[in-house]
């Protein structure tokens, strides 16, 4: 099937991709600084082969190409917190550009040619129309977002001039756990609003907090489309697949098209726990647009891609079952 170089492999969505590329017979080689990820996810990992570096570090990439033979990469290790991009920007342009840089250098010192690439949702700044489309203007409202849209700049132009073919897929708001319970999300701090709901169920936080309760949505409250980290995963498998079969360089977005309002995923927490969850209104935070929701109508007709964990109550349950059992996080297993 080929090797693949998954960068940021032992962080959430990296993981979960790793083990669906073992499952389909891939050689995986995580490559991970584990600043942010966990190595407790290589015990699920069985055959995975591990390299603990920075994707800055350009020699050691040449290097575990060279070694495990690679022939394509995915790029998931980025900084991604929205709010701390805003007050930091220079680490954003440092390690989602500067490094990004030096990784593709080296990968294609090495002659590979097929690159997933994560970008984001939040690429396209303002919502103009719901659903979001791929024609959708792309005016990134922060930093994070910015270097999302730049390296699919940057990804462009290493196809013109050496001939990299790229898939750049444009998550909305990844959400979910393993449906095996093995994998889940470990982000610290969290901001992810699912997890802080089933958090405030478990009793690790007090409340859940709704940012603005008058946005012209049906109930008030901002709206998002979740989509299953297992769904995401299967994604990237199908760009892999139509890179390798000779796709060109493209990108698509990611959601399950329909969005969940703040107050309804609050109650499927309630309902899918069975725990008292008290939700605290506050007023709106600057930046946060009412509704996002992604039309993934192109990577559906042009990859076959469809949703098997799409519904709300999965993702909150998986992420849930994955939760109870963790309550450190990856640190449970120690
Ligand atoms: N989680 C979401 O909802 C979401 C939405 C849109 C896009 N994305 C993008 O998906 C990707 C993965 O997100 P995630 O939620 O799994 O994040 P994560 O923090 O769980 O995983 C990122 C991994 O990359 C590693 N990493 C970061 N910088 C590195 C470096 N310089 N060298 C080597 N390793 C490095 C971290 O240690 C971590 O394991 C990111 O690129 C993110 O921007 C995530």
């Amino acid at each position: 099937m080929g090797s693949v170089l998954v960068t940021g492999g032992a962080g959430y969505i990296g993981s979960h991709t790793s083990k669906l590329l073992l499952k389909k017979g891939y050689d995986v080689v995580i490559y991970d600084s584990l600043e942010l990820g966990h190595k407790e996810v290589l015990k699920y990992l069985p055959g995975a082969k591990f390299v603990q570096g920075d994707i800055g570090d350009g020699q050691l990439v040449a290097d575990t190409v060279k070694k495990y033979d690679v022939d394509s990469m995915i790029h998931f290790a980025a900084y991604a917190s929205v709010p701390e991009s805003v007050g930091d920007p220079v680490k954003y342009y440092q390690n989602n550009i500067v490094k990004t840089l030096t990784l593709l250098d080296a990968i294609n010192s090495q002659g590979v040619k097929h690159v997933l690439f994560s970008s984001s949702a939040a690429t396209f700044g303002e919502t103009q129309y719901v659903p979001i489309d791929e024609k959708h203007p792309q005016k990134p409202t922060n930093p994070y977002g910015q270097t999302k849209l730049d390296a699919e700049y940057i990804l462009h132009w290493y196809d013109v001039a050496f001939g990299i073919k790229s898939v750049a897929l444009r998550y909305f708001c990844a959400a979910g756990a393993d449906p095996e319970g093995e994998l889940g999300e470990d982000h610290t701090p969290e901001t992810h609003m699912i997890p802080l709901t089933l958090f405030a169920a478990l009793g690790r936080r007090p409340d859940i907090k709704i940012f603005g309760t008058d946005y012209p949505t049906h109930d008030g409250t901002g709206v998002r489309d979740y989509i299953h980290v297992t769904d995401l995963g299967h994604a990237h498998i199908l760009g892999l697949e139509a890179l390798k079969n000779g796709a060109e360089t493209t990108a698509y977005n990611l959601g399950n098209g329909k969005g969940y309002s703040v107050r309804e995923v609050i109650e499927t927490g309630r309902k899918v726990t069975g725990k008292t969850i008290v939700a605290t209104e506050s007023p709106r935070r600057p930046g946060d647009p009412a509704e996002l929701v992604a039309s993934s109508a192109k990577i559906e007709k042009e990859l076959g891609w469809k949703p098997q964990f799409g519904d709300i109550e999965t993702i909150m349950r998986t992420a849930y079952e994955w939760f109870e059992k963790h309550p450190k996080g990856y640190a449970s297993e120690e």
